[in-house]
């Protein structure tokens, strides 16, 4: 018999985690929309509501870049429901083009939505996902990452605290770039810190897919012209809520944990240490490889120090 299973969905209003709150509820599954901005999201829920006919979907306010607002949720969520069986980290800050933006915690907007705010939520419902016996997370990373297969090419952490808001050299692609690496560091991590409590921590490296109206108009101009065109090749976001769900769902996965797939479910290799030009080649390409940065113990110990301690200290 299939397992119900309660699912909370960041950035479910809108995209590949409206397509994936759509599946986990056609699917009869509890689904926690976890969203922003309400005005938007409400039209969302009903359409999930009136095309599933699933009764169970439940939109809740939250804002991920912000540590009050977390809280408030968590709290909020415990109180209503008594357990935590899947949790996917979808929503994320990719305003490519815009200047340097902080967030209400006075920390750099795309790091406080995509890496301090996941690890912050993850941690304080924690609790209520070791009460259920297979909890999954899954977080979102992107293929942007492969950057880092330049070995020169690192997570600069000094300019997160608004020390540098009017630098002419900061850009929104690199700082995303930056985040889907820092979370696929998080992720493994995790993975190893929860693994006394049967929680599996995972993340999808996302290639492509294609963006509603309104995520085009959140960049600027000139990247809204290479997003179009990066459209017309992209699947449909239901791909990737598919993905979502089957790597949340599946028995096949249920005790896979700290990998990252990629999006033929297939789980992703660290490169090979020292490939030759055609092995770059494919390393690059072939999306079977993530760059060694993620292993590296020095990397995922700055990452993992620093993002504790802006926790701490909100
Ligand atoms: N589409 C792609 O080609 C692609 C490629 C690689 C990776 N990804 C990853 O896939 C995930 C989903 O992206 P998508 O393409 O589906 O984009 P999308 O349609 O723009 O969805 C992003 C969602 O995140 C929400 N969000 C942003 N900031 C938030 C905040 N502070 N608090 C709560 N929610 C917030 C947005 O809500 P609002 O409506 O309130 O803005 C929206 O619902 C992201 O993690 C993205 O990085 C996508």
């Amino acid at each position: 018999m299939k397992k119900h299973r309660i699912t909370v969905i960041t950035g479910a209003n809108s995209g590949i985690g409206k397509a994936a709150a759509h599946r986990f509820a056609s699917e009869g599954h509890t689904v926690v929309m976890a969203c922003r901005n309400m005005e938007r999201s409400k039209p969302v829920l009903k359409e999930i509501i009136s095309k599933t006919g699933n009764e169970n979907i439940t939109l809740m306010e939250l804002d991920i870049s912000s540590f009050q607002s977390i809280k408030d949720f968590c709290h909020d969520f415990m109180s209503r429901f008594d357990r935590l069986d899947i949790l996917i980290h979808n929503a994320a800050y990719f305003n490519h083009g815009e200047k340097y933006r902080l967030s209400a915690d006075h920390l750099e907007l795309t790091f406080a939505t995509n890496v301090f705010g996941p690890l912050h939520m993850t941690e304080l419902l924690l609790p209520h996902l070791k009460k259920t016996e297979e909890a999954r997370i899954l977080n979102a990373s992107s293929n942007i990452i492969k950057h880092f297969f330049d070995p020169k090419r690192d997570i600069e952490l000094e300019n997160l605290k608004g020390e540098n808001t009017s630098d002419k050299s900061f850009s929104v692609y690199k700082m995303y770039c930056s985040s889907k690496m820092a979370l696929v560091i998080l992720t493994f991590i995790l993975a190893e810190e929860f693994r006394q409590h049967g929680v599996k921590v995972n993340a999808l490296q996302i290639n492509g897919a294609k963006m509603s109206k309104s995520t085009l108009q959140k960049v600027t101009p000139g990247w809204r012209t290479v997003a179009i065109i990066q459209n017309l090749f992209f699947p449909p976001p239901e791909k990737m809520g598919d993905l979502y769900y089957d790597i949340c769902t599946a028995e096949e996965f249920r005790d896979v944990t700290g990998k990252l797939f990629n999006d033929k479910k297939e789980i992703i290799q660290p490169a090979l240490p020292d490939p030759g030009l055609s092995a770059q080649f494919r390393q690059l390409f072939s999306g079977v490889y993530y760059p060694l940065y993620a292993d590296n113990r020095e990397n995922r110990e700055k990452i993992w120090k620093f993002s504790k301690e802006v926790i701490k200290n909100k």
